[in-house]
């Protein structure tokens, strides 16, 4: 193996990435700094450009401008050396539906020197479709062909593994089954790249996101960080919802108080703080929910359709 992928500190990178189609800027300046070993969640509605940032990663697609860096080389469509250690499931596998699961993987286990009969029983076992691996693909359903390809994409031991949207078109069932796949792969020591425009999927699995939107990275950072950037909601429920109001403008931290029939609803505060301070006042809430604006919120306001400056 190449010394020079190895001593990368990034396994993968993007350096002012752009891609435009005509009049169309589909993907504007992107930086991406993926480690090895984290799994690397890229979430964005539908049109973001995530996958035309994953074609310009495997150099299926020329960059408008910058470049792509996959273990310390650059990849262009005439330079894809550094792909032989990736594996990627782009929209539905390239598989054949004549043949059975395990014959797909036969025939493509030629192109590697390594791939042996143990190493796609191997990973026929990985992806749970031993059961299903000497019937036919036309028979298989979305989610087992996703699975196959997946074992298709892992047959060579890759060191990353891009993933566009695996989970799409499959059930509740079929998309836990993905997500657990991924975090064993991530055990495992491989890296993943994963896109997604479903939040929940990328809160659960990846370590790091970034979020993009309109072809531009709006943020990105560790998951549990950008939860925590987010604001604590607090809603009570007092016998005098003004008066209550009155006494918890003096808190230093408060952003927001909104008061609401029998209720209040204060933004910016921890509830044990907003207690002790009623108490000071004689006020002694009913009722309290409390909850952090998840990662949901930060989406949503971030990837939200008003233009930011
Ligand atoms: N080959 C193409 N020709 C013209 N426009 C394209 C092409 N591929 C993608 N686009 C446009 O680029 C934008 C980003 O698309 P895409 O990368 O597929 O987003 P995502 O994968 O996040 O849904 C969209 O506006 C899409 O219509
Ligand atoms: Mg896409």
């Amino acid at each position: 193996m190449d010394r020079q992928f190895v001593s990368s500190e990034f396994i993968l990178e993007t350096r002012n990435l752009s891609k435009s189609f005509g009049a169309v800027t589909a993907v504007h300046n992107l930086n991406l700094r993926v480690r090895a070993g984290e799994v690397f969640g890229f979430l964005g509605p539908n049109g973001a450009g995530k996958t035309t940032t994953i074609g310009m990663m495997l150099g299926l697609i020329a960059p408008s401008a910058g470049e792509v860096r996959l273990l310390g080389t650059a990849v262009t469509p005439a330079h894809t050396a550094a792909l032989r250690q990736v594996g990627a499931l782009v929209g539905t596998p390239a598989l054949l539906p004549y043949l059975s699961g395990r014959d797909n993987l036969r025939l493509l286990a030629h192109l590697y020197a390594d791939v042996n009969q143990a190493r796609i029983d191997e990973m026929l076992a990985l992806v749970k479709m031993n059961d299903a691996a000497d019937r036919k693909l036309h028979t298989y359903s979305t989610g087992m062909k996703q699975r196959l390809g997946l074992a298709a994409a892992l047959l060579h031991r890759p060191r990353l593994v891009v993933l566009d949207e695996p989970t799409n078109g499959l059930d509740p069932a079929g998309m836990r089954e993905v997500r657990q796949l991924i975090r064993q792969l991530a055990d495992d020591g491989i890296t993943v790249f994963l896109s997604s425009h479903l939040l929940h999927e990328v809160e659960q699995v990846c370590d790091r996101i970034a979020v993009i939107n309109k072809g531009q990275i709006v943020t990105q950072g560790a998951v549990m960080d950008l939860v925590g950037q987010t604001q604590q909601t607090v809603k009570l429920r007092v016998a005098s919802p003004a008066n209550a109001a009155t006494a918890l403008q003096a808190l230093d931290d408060v952003v927001e108080i909104q008061t609401n029939g029998a209720y209040l609803q204060v933004i910016g505060v921890a509830p044990e703080a907003i207690v002790a301070h009623l108490a000071q006042h004689s006020i002694y809430p009913s009722e309290l929910t409390s909850r952090h604006s998840d990662l949901e919120d930060v989406f949503l306001a971030l990837t939200s359709s008003e233009e930011k400056v």
